[in-house]
């Protein structure tokens, strides 16, 4: 079943690395009343039909799988992922909150050999779309695994979230929106499909799309004590992609920004705010016609 995709290594901070896991379960905490809220648009859409078995597809470590398994109580969860190391994650977490026996996990490339799943009455693939190499061909995948009538839900963002001030940086504003600036570029060439309409994709892969809506999270001070953490470890990873593409001075702040210690750090900041857009897209695999 496990098809380890080369792109996933080892390091701290590369995909599956600790760093990683640590940054998605802040996203989760921090995020935590914006995933709540999309579980209540789906079982919305339910029509009363019990959800039972959800897949959770590059699942990291689970913020999806967890918030649906809180929403849906008769239903077990499949977390599909490249990374070993998140689902290991995963099952630690799972552990923690009493729900173990919900929950299997699935080491699985999507690139590669599909998974054989059937039956599944809710899919959620949540920031995970757009890492694919062919995401059409995954869509087609998750249409065959859900049942008639099955619902899918695609989340997907803009790329980071924002944190600092607009005119934070030395001598000159603006320096997350540099920072952004200039990993876009990268990202145009590593992840093309980021920022992508999903709406089409569905419908070619046969899904009626119930929904499609923007969402503007915007958390204002005071933030709880895990909101400095988690704008920390994205900082970092933003920082870990930099060096050479931005100017000493830029990276000195951004440097004392994301240390531990000293009073400019992002721990102990009472001006951050955490400000994302995302889309989120349901939609449906029709009913068998009677
Ligand atoms: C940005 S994370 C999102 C994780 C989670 N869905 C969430 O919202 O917190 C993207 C996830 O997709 C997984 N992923 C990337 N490429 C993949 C592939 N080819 N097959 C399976 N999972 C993949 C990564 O390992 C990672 O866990």
């Amino acid at each position: 079943m496990a098809h380890r995709s080369h792109r996933h290594h080892h390091s701290a901070s590369g995909p599956g690395g600790p760093d990683m896991a640590a940054l998605l379960d802040l996203d989760a905490d921090v995020l935590h009343a914006h995933l709540s809220e999309v579980a209540t648009w789906l079982a919305d859409l339910t029509g009363g039909v019990p959800v039972r078995r959800i897949l959770d597809l590059g699942c990291g470590t689970g913020a999806g799988t967890f918030t649906l398994l809180r929403r849906f109580e008769d239903a077990e969860a499949i977390a599909v992922d490249a990374s070993p190391q998140l689902l290991h994650h995963l099952r630690g977490r799972a552990r923690e909150l009493g729900v173990a026996d919900r929950v299997r996990t699935v080491e699985a490339d999507l690139d590669a050999a599909w998974p054989a799943l059937d039956d599944v009455d809710l899919v959620w693939a949540s920031a995970s779309l757009h890492h694919l190499a062919d995401p059409d061909r995954a869509l087609r995948g998750v249409f065959t695994a859900l049942r008639p009538g099955g619902l899918l839900a695609v989340t997907e963002l803009d790329g980071l979230p924002r944190f600092l001030p607009d005119e934070l940086g030395l001598g000159r504003p603006g320096l997350e929106a540099r920072c952004r600036a200039t990993l876009a570029h990268r990202h145009a060439e590593t992840l093309p499909q980021l920022g992508a309409d999903w709406g089409p994709h569905l419908s070619r892969a046969g899904f009626t799309v119930e929904t499609e809506r923007p969402v503007t999270i915007a958390l204002e001070p005071p933030l709880p004590e895990s909101a400095g953490r988690y704008a920390q470890a994205v900082l970092r990873r933003m920082r870990a992609g930099l060096d050479g593409l931005m100017g000493t001075d830029d990276l000195s702040v951004l440097d004392l920004l994301i240390d531990n210690d000293g009073p400019e750090s992002v721990l102990r900041r009472d001006d951050l705010t955490v400000r994302t857009e995302r889309t989120v897209w349901l939609a449906r695999r029709p009913p068998v016609a009677i």
